[in-house]
């Protein structure tokens, strides 16, 4: 077979490691020289007040009802064609994008301006002994964090929507840990082994549905939302960001995999795992996070089911020792 055929594609990946001299970027877990505090010294953005992740504080979330549900559109189709899974020396990714538009896969509605068409999904993680989610909610971090990033349809390339601040919207997934596996998240944990160096590709064996790697669709309602950036150089501020409150349940072994599986850039014959790679939670600043229509509200009972219920016993409680006896 040609080289278009081989599985395991080697791509060439610039120096990676020389972080502090060479101008590239890494996470402390890595090397502190090139982690997150001195990304803003390679790129100013780094160090705007619009970054991402944030901490989700949510006893100060502001309601917001015009974010209803979000439109997942080929979601539920397991696109023709193929789908590339790489350790790109950060992260696992797998690249979702076609070249035909009728075969994009997109979100719309929920509060987002316009259409935006899935690009790629990746994941942030810790280590055996700790928690890698990059949002943080109430001050906690989360096991691990899934994000699907998708493109403004109105814009042809990624260096162009990178020049509008609605041009990138990302979704973000928590995980919990469960004792099962989710069998759903097989082909991507499978294939790790195949990308465990960085630079490393595979082609998976066949696409699948988006949605079998999300909560229940039923869950996808309550979510917070904020504008933000990348979380990672060149930190654009130009995403806006859905948080989901529902994780996604991944078993203890298949997290196990990403946190011991894959390795950062080798520098020289040192192996280093990949682990930790996720930045730090960044100022809000002025900033607001809003919570969706059927997010759950801090401090108050969720969602407007059980408010329902509780005003009219209020009401009651109320009224009843006012009223006249016959
Ligand atoms: C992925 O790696 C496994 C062994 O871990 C190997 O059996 C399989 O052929 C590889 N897949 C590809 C497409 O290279
Ligand atoms: C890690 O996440 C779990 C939830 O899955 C949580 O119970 C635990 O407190 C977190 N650990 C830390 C140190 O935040
Ligand atoms: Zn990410």
């Amino acid at each position: 077979m040609g080289t278009q055929g081989l599985g395991i594609t080697f791509l060439t990946l610039p120096l990676v490691v020389r972080a502090a001299t060479g101008g590239q970027w890494c996470y402390d877990s890595q090397d502190p020289k090139c982690g997150p505090s001195h990304w803003k010294e390679l790129k100013a953005t780094c160090g705007g007040d619009k970054q991402s992740p944030v901490n989700i504080d949510r006893r100060r979330l502001q309601r917001d009802s015009a974010l209803g549900d979000i439109l997942f559109e080929r979601y539920d189709q397991a696109p023709p064609g193929k789908w590339r899974l790489a350790n790109d020396g950060h992260t696992v990714m797998l690249s979702l994008a076609s070249e035909l538009a009728s075969e994009h896969i997109t979100i719309s509605s929920g509060g987002l301006p316009g259409r935006y068409r899935a690009l790629q999904l990746h994941f942030h993680w810790g280590s055996p002994a700790g928690n890698g989610s990059e949002h943080t909610l109430d001050g906690h971090q989360l096991p691990m964090e899934l994000h699907i990033v998708h493109m403004n349809v109105k814009y042809q390339t990624l260096a162009e929507a990178k020049g509008h601040p609605n041009g990138l919207a990302v979704l973000g997934f928590f995980f919990q840990v469960s004792e099962t596996p989710n069998t759903n998240y097989n082909t991507i944990v499978g294939g790790l082994r195949n990308v465990s160096s960085a630079g490393q590709s595979v082609d998976l064996a066949s696409t699948f549905r988006l949605d079998t790697l999300l909560p229940p669709p039923s869950r996808l309602s309550g979510y917070y939302r904020y504008q933000g950036s990348l979380t990672t150089p060149d930190c654009s501020e130009v995403v806006i960001w859905t948080v989901f409150e529902e994780p996604v349940a991944i078993g203890r072994e298949q997290l196990r995999a990403f946190v011991s599986t894959l390795h950062f850039p080798a520098d020289g014959p040192r192996l280093l795992k990949m682990t930790n790679n996720f930045r730090p939670p960044q100022p809000l600043g002025g900033r607001k996070v809003f919570a969706s229509r059927a997010a759950t509200a801090s401090g108050a009972p969720p969602g407007r089911g059980r408010c329902h219920l509780l005003f009219p016993l209020l009401l009651l409680a109320l009224l009843v020792p006012f009223s006249p006896h016959p």
